[in-house]
């Protein structure tokens, strides 16, 4: 046989390996016969992680995605020109954006309401088809109650859908579907990677309909989670629970540091009513005071522990300005309207030592609350 013909055809199909964790399938075709068939429709690695994710957040079914956005694109996908949508008021920047837009191209009626109270959510029109809310919220972390939600939604139209972003309270706290929503919606990119080096989302519902309506999608749209990316995650996955604990007992003692601090004007945390939301995690927002806003680049280089840009939810601490952030794409009217300011901080906390977080903000916030020093020509 030719040596290249050989080197083409030699493969070692380690029949009893017996591996002790799942192996990459770093591949993008099956054999005829075999249970999958092309990676864009599944895979070994997207479907464990899939799997892992479904029975953490006790639902029937996981849809793993590319990242989080392609997940909310497939929702929206649901749609149809005419329809009527409903976007809750506060709301991550590029989730804005992306129904903002698909509504004006598909002409969609869309409706941004304030769904933070029992009267917001009774202004949601009869016969909207879709809704669509964070709980709790980017930014301000309010949270939205899904029961009355569903609600008022179906008991106008039964096959409307209610869809939510579950990604901040993350399937260790809450379970959109046990309170009748019927899609609940991950940015995988954030607890459930935690490590900043990895993009996925992830659609769980209980209703057959919809999961494979959604996979219909995602097959023909191309965006499903990559197999390394899957093979990550589910490693991650791993870690998910001690990571969100230790997080989570964090935040929980920084809100109470931080609201001492007399640099910080306001400390926003959600209602953990033990019900809907069983706890939270690892991100809170605080409001510097006014005078100190124009001074939030001068706090980076002051942080020692806090990194800061885009990423969030991962094992080392994260400084980020929501303003110009994670709502850089919203105009500053949208922005004003959502009652954005650059005066608000969003703060993820990592699995650092609490006192030393605790010292790094104190030292930090000090040094800005000084008298800037001008130099005199003399
Ligand atoms: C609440 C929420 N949903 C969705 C997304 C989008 O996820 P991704 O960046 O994985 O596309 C983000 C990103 O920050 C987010 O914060």
């Amino acid at each position: 046989m030719d040596p290249i013909t050989r080197c083409l055809h030699t493969r070692n199909e380690a029949v009893d390996a017996r591996p002790s964790v799942t192996p990459l399938y770093q591949n993008s075709a099956f054999e005829t016969g075999s249970a999958y068939f092309y990676t864009r429709k599944n895979n070994p690695n997207v479907e464990e992680f899939e799997n892992v994710v479904r029975d953490m957040e006790d639902a029937r079914h996981g849809v793993a995605m590319a990242t989080g956005m392609a997940a909310l694109r497939t929702c929206l996908e649901q749609l149809r020109p005419g329809d009527s949508m409903v976007l809750n008021s506060l709301v991550y920047g590029c989730s804005f954006k992306l129904v903002q837009r698909f509504c004006n191209r598909f002409n969609v009626d869309l409706h941004i309401l304030d769904l933070s109270s029992p009267e917001g959510i009774a202004t949601v029109p009869e016969g909207t088809r879709l809704v669509l809310f964070e709980t709790p919220t980017n930014p301000f972390l309010k949270t939205v109650d899904i029961a009355t939600v569903v609600r008022r939604v179906k008991g106008s139209d039964p096959t409307a859908l209610v869809v939510v972003d579950n990604t901040w309270a993350t399937p260790l706290y809450q379970h959109p579907l046990s309170l009748g929503a019927d899609v609940s919606v991950h940015s995988a990119t954030k607890y459930l990677s935690g490590h900043s080096d990895v993009m996925g989302g992830m659609l769980l519902t209980n209703r057959d309909d919809l999961a494979e309506a959604f996979r219909q999608e995602r097959f023909y749209s191309g965006a499903i989670l990559d197999p390394y990316a899957a093979w990550l995650l589910r490693r991650s996955m791993q870690t998910f629970g001690v990571r969100l604990e230790r997080q989570a007992r964090t935040t929980a003692e920084m809100r109470e540091f931080l609201a001492g601090l007399p640099q910080v004007e306001n400390v926003y945390y959600p209602e953990i009513d033990g019900q809907q939301l069983r706890g939270y995690g690892g991100i809170l927002f605080i409001e510097l005071r006014a005078d100190l806003a124009p001074r939030y680049l001068e706090l980076l280089p002051a942080l020692r522990y806090f990194g800061s840009g885009t990423g969030m939810a991962c094992v080392t601490s994260m400084i980020a300005q929501p303003y110009t952030g994670s709502h850089a794409s919203m105009t500053d009217a949208e922005k004003d309207e959502m009652g954005l300011s650059r005066a608000l901080v969003r703060l993820c906390f990592g699995l650092e030592e609490p006192e030393d977080l605790r010292r790094d903000l104190r030292e930090a916030l000090a040094s800005i609350d000084q008298p800037v020093l001008t130099e005199v020509a003399v």
